[in-house]
């Protein structure tokens, strides 16, 4: 009997709550003052700003990790949220955020552009961290709460929720790609993976391919029988009766605050930071835009390429354009990303070793976070932005862009890796592996006529528009509720799921 079998149910607290989400991350960042003081801010990003209101209807609690190590914080109140933060020892951050989540998943889902790293002391640690994150749901819903478990870093989560409170309705969503089950068949930890996800009643991805994948590897693992969509599960219990529920697996694209977007981007200060940052610039006449974390699924080296030989082939000069590349310092601690700044660092300064005058500048490379106002100032700055990512889940940067565009103008290029190109079809889609149809892209999208250009955004605006991310928690937690309870208590006349093929998964 694995650990997560041996989890015994835990008595419904008194004062629980009717809506928890829990995710990796608390969605608060804390500020430290110099007197050493702190404070909290609310994260910015969709997610967060999608669910608050719903946290306050509903009676809400956010469980998650507050960033730092070997730090017990008690729960608190931050404005909408009552936040319950985890603790993580110095070593779980090493071996299950560093490792099993950043160093074994992120890149085995992300198509292994970096090779994934397999240590069982990560994934017992990533076990370990699930259940006290589990167990921590479980102390913390009211009876037949509903609990939204988020990303990759918590897959185990819904199964071992359900073993505890089998009285809550659970979701999963998967913020990044699933990969095909010919990619996902190296975890060592296959099957475990796939029962913690199965808990759930339903699963929400990004592309329906996402989805495809996934219940195509839970048929293969578990022998789950997908039919449109839904599986009946089945588990043995303590009491000998057994229990099944059906769980669901379907795409959910996610999306963007579009109205905090639109607002900042009609916002006079705004506007008059974006005039300022072109100044700034010498007044070019095309800025070109990227805008990602610092990691290696982005693309970001075959877009600097690119750029580099426009500049080198002539195409473009110093004088007459501009590439702005924010890439903000992400999981600094783990190898490849550092290899991966080492590079981009290299190659951008070549590109301006090369290129530069005293006046101009090839690339601004930044290696920052900003505030979100100065995001959209960027935004509304750049003619054109640039999207090269190798794969992508959603990619929410192509969202922003198009939702601050309101005057119509301005171009992307799109990577067609990203979940967003199967969503903003009139963007210049690419294949950033082919540098050459890049380079022809980047040419495109900079002497796109007016009128092909305000066409083009025009439609990716409606998209986006309609679909803003407001929506899509809407759809998740309607559908969750109508598929909550599909089947369930002792095992009847549903169908078992076919017995799981032996061989040597370990859970
Ligand atoms: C992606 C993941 C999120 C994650 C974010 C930042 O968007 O899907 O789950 O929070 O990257 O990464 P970090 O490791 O800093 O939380």
């Amino acid at each position: 009997m694995s650990a997560e079998q041996s989890m015994e149910e835990v008595a419904v607290p008194r004062d629980g709550y009717d809506f928890v989400v829990v995710s990796n991350r608390l969605p608060v960042d804390r500020d430290v003052a110099e007197d050493g003081s702190s404070t909290w801010r609310r994260s910015p990003g969709g997610l967060v700003s999608a669910l608050a209101p719903v946290m306050a209807q509903r009676d809400g609690a956010w469980i998650g990790w507050h960033g730092a190590p070997d730090e017990t914080l008690e729960p608190f109140d931050h404005d909408v949220f009552h936040l319950v933060p985890v603790t993580l020892s110095e070593l779980e951050v090493t071996r299950y955020y560093e490792g099993f989540s950043n160093a074994t998943l992120w890149p085995l889902y992300h198509d292994v552009i970096a090779p994934p790293e397999f240590h069982r002391t990560w994934w017992y640690a990533y076990r370990r961290v699930n259940e006290r994150f589990a167990r921590t749901a479980a102390e913390t819903a009211a009876q037949g709460a509903t609990v939204w478990v988020q990303d990759y870093q918590l897959q185990l989560v819904p199964r071992m929720l359900r073993r505890l409170r089998p009285d809550v309705t659970i979701g999963f969503f998967n913020h990044i790609p699933f990969p095909p089950t010919e990619i996902f068949s190296q975890l060592p930890w296959r099957r475990a993976v796939l029962d913690g996800l199965t808990g759930a009643d339903l699963i929400g991805f990004q592309r329906p391919g996402d989805a495809q994948n996934f219940q195509r590897c839970a048929r293969k693992y578990l022998g789950a029988q997908f039919t449109k969509g839904t599986a009946v599960m089945s588990e043995d219990t303590a009491d000998g009766q057994g229990t099944t529920w059906t769980v669901h697996a379907e795409s959910y694209p996610i999306s963007i605050d579009v109205d905090s977007i639109q607002e900042l981007a009609d916002d006079p200060q705004v506007q008059a930071r974006a005039r300022e940052i072109r100044e700034e610039l010498g007044n070019p006449e095309t800025i070109f835009l990227g805008v990602d974390r610092l990691d290696y699924t982005k693309g970001i080296r075959h877009r600097i390429k690119a750029y580099g030989e426009l500049l080198h082939d002539g195409e473009i000069t110093v004088e007459d354009s501009v590439l702005i590349q924010v890439a903000s310092p992400s999981r600094e601690r783990v190898d490849s990303y550092r290899q991966l700044r080492e590079l981009v660092e290299g190659m951008v300064g070549r590109i301006n070793g090369q290129h530069d005058t005293i006046s101009h500048t090839a690339i601004r490379y930044l290696h920052h976070g900003y505030p979100f106002e100065e995001m959209v100032a960027l935004y509304l700055a750049a003619d054109v932005m640039l999207v090269t990512a190798l794969r992508d889940g959603m990619n929410l940067v192509a969202k922003e862009y198009v939702a601050a565009r309101r005057d119509r103008s301005g171009a992307l290029v799109l990577s067609e890796f990203t979940g967003a190109a199967e969503q903003l079809k009139q963007a210049i889609l690419v294949n950033p592996h082919d540098i050459d149809g890049l380079k022809e892209a980047i040419l495109h999208a900079r002497d796109m006529p007016a009128t092909e250009a305000r066409k083009r955004m025009a439609s990716m605006r409606r998209q986006v528009l309609t679909h803003d991310v407001v929506d899509w928690s809407q759809r998740f937690l309607d559908d969750l509720s109508s598929h909550a309870g599909g089947a369930g208590g002792p095992e009847h006349d549903a169908a078992r799921p076919g017995d799981a093929p032996s061989g040597a998964d370990r859970g």
